[in-house]
């Protein structure tokens, strides 16, 4: 598990860079956090990593977006979808053992159907109202753990 604290939304969106910047196809990454946390802010960090130009913004009137860099970007808010079928018929098993990174905002919804080897990361915000954020990431399965050991490496370089 690591912790970061970030000060700004562009700060987040640095965060997201470095690990869009490491990730592989068949990644996956599950964003939670309550409403205007930075969810999408972190996402557009990682598109960024993942050599996407352009402005990212929760899909609204679809469950994903998909986006063309380096490799494919399947973006998934989850927030409006009323039962785990819905999401299943987005075909969504696909998009996760498929050829880009996932990343799926408010993944607490459908903690059942999680992908068993993901990244987590939890952001909150500061009690005081301040643009704080604390944002944790937790590693789970093999290739995530080896992103961990790798972020670490780089945090200890400066
Ligand atoms: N440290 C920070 N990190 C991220 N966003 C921040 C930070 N400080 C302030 N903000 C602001 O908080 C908002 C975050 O919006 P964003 O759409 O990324 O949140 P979200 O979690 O995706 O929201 P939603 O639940 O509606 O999808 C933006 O207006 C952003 O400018
Ligand atoms: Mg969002």
């Amino acid at each position: 598990m690591m912790e970061f604290r970030t000060h700004s939304a562009a700060d987040t969106a640095e965060l997201g860079r470095k690990l869009g910047s490491m990730l592989w196809k068949g990644d996956n990454v599950c964003l939670i956090g309550e409403l205007g946390t930075g969810k999408t802010a972190f996402t557009g960090g990682i598109a960024k990593g993942l050599g996407i130009s352009g402005y990212i913004t929760s899909p609204t009137f679809t469950i994903v977006n998909e986006y063309e860099g380096r490799l494919p970007l399947y973006h998934f808010d989850v927030y409006r979808i009323s039962d785990v079928d819905e999401m299943l018929d987005t075909g969504y098993y696909e998009y996760i053992d498929g050829d880009g990174v996932t990343v799926i905002e408010w993944a607490d919804l459908i903690t059942d159907i999680l992908p068993s080897e993901r990244i987590e990361v939890h952001i909150r915000k500061n009690e005081d109202g301040s643009d704080c954020r604390t944002i944790t990431m937790r590693f789970i399965g093999e290739r995530p753990a080896e992103y961990e050991r790798r972020l670490a490496d780089e945090s200890a370089c400066g």
